[in-house]
């Protein structure tokens, strides 16, 4: 499969609750890539979402859902244990505290299918594998799948599995993880370490995501061998960016460089700026599964969204959420490049001159630009 809906090496990670069709549609039509998060969308909306999304952007983009990850098994005790415990927070922001807990969505089967029907040039996906046949449905289609990856094994089964590209995850990352094999306390492992390891371990294409905040880091991953920067935090100050005043304000604050791993919004693990949810509901009896807690919070998170509280909000960000800038997305788009591309004529003569120094006997690397990876380096042949 080719790379060519990549123009350059920016992406706009998926990024459910956050990004807006304008959002997505303004980072594809500034040469970068954008990607639809449709995980909380239903199979209706997603088919109207993409369509109106083809009549703002006439450039490629993605789509991206969760795999489905409930467990086969969910004790009702706990999940209305789980509800219980959010009662006194209703009673503060003064909305119902139903006597029956709300239950998920269970509709992705139909997600899948209106994604197939919709014939993005991507799919992307986290929290694992879709089945063989999904997959095969995609290829038939054309579309590049991309599934997320946060350790050197997930991406081995990603790839075993033959997905066409990855998202090497960091643990710096905003949101959820993806993890999906270990237990995320084993999958923690950060950007830098992670996408080299992938890249060899796959050869496939690797998307590089998590605290990638400004050009700098753009050219760093680059470097690594990642084919383009995912980048989620660094686009929630976009113009375009529908995240609610409270958790614009907080990401403005100095409170954002405070960022936590946490369970309490939708019982998966993500990564967010540290709040009053996020320290009071830390006991795991007081949490319910994945996706059981997401929809029993989601009253409390749009009720503190409307009554602009941030201590009931999910303020996702990820560690370089201090470098996110305010300023139309593709504006951002350009500034990332103009970046990365002096960061890596920088680091390019820095290397060259080293090498001149040490000899051209003694010269072990070759360094050479490349069109789409901007610095790379090679063994000379001989
Ligand atoms: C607000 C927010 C929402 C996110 N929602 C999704 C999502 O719906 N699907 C997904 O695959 N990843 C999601 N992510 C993770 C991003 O796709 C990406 O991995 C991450 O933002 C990269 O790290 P960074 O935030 O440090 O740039 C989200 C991230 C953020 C910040």
């Amino acid at each position: 499969m080719s790379l060519s809906f990549l123009d350059l090496p920016i992406v706009l990670a998926p990024m459910g609750g956050a990004s807006t069709l304008e959002l997505v549609a303004a980072v594809s039509n500034a040469g970068g890539f954008g990607i639809l998060p449709c995980a909380y969308s239903t199979p209706e909306q997603i088919t109207t979402q993409v369509s109106q999304l083809r009549r703002a952007t006439r450039r490629p983009f993605g789509v991206n859902l969760f795999v489905e990850s409930r467990p086969s098994v969910v004790d009702a005790h706990d999940v209305a244990r789980a509800h219980d415990r959010l009662r006194a927070y209703r009673e503060e922001l003064g909305i119902v505290h139903t006597p029956q807990p709300a239950v998920p969505p269970d509709h992705y089967r139909g997600q899948i299918d209106a994604v197939l029907k919709a014939r993005p040039d991507v799919f992307t996906f986290t929290f694992g594998i879709p089945d063989r046949d999904t997959l095969t449905r995609f290829r038939d289609l054309g579309i590049f799948t991309i599934g997320t990856a946060t350790t050197v094994d997930e991406a081995v089964a990603l790839a075993d599995a033959g997905v066409d590209g990855l998202f090497a995850q960091g643990s710096e990352a905003g949101a959820h993880r993806g993890t999906f094999l270990a237990p995320v306390e084993a999958s923690l492992i950060g950007t830098l370490a992670l996408v080299p390891q992938v890249v060899d371990a796959t050869h496939l294409p690797v998307f590089a995501a998590g605290g990638i905040g400004d050009g700098r880091a753009v050219a760093a991953v680059l470097a690594l061998g990642a084919v383009a920067a995912a980048i989620g935090t660094s686009f929630l100050l976009a113009a375009e960016s529908g995240i609610a005043v409270a958790y614009r304000n907080a990401l403005r604050s100095k409170r954002s460089t405070d960022t936590v791993l946490t369970r309490a919004f939708s019982g998966r693990t993500a990564r967010g700026m540290a709040n009053r949810l996020t320290q009071e509901l830390r006991d795991p009896d007081d949490i319910a599964p994945y996706p059981f807690q997401n929809a029993i919070t989601r009253d409390i998170r749009t009720a503190a969204g409307e009554q602009g509280r941030s201590d009931f909000l999910s303020l996702w960000a990820g560690q370089a959420a201090k470098l996110a800038k305010e300023a139309p997305a593709a504006d951002i788009v350009a500034e990332l490049m103009q970046e990365a591309q002096a960061r890596a004529e920088c680091v390019t003569e820095t290397l060259l001159a080293s090498s001149s120094l040490l000899g051209r006997k003694n010269r072990q690397y070759e360094l050479r630009k490349d069109p789409i990876r901007a610095i790379v380096f090679r063994r000379p042949s001989t």
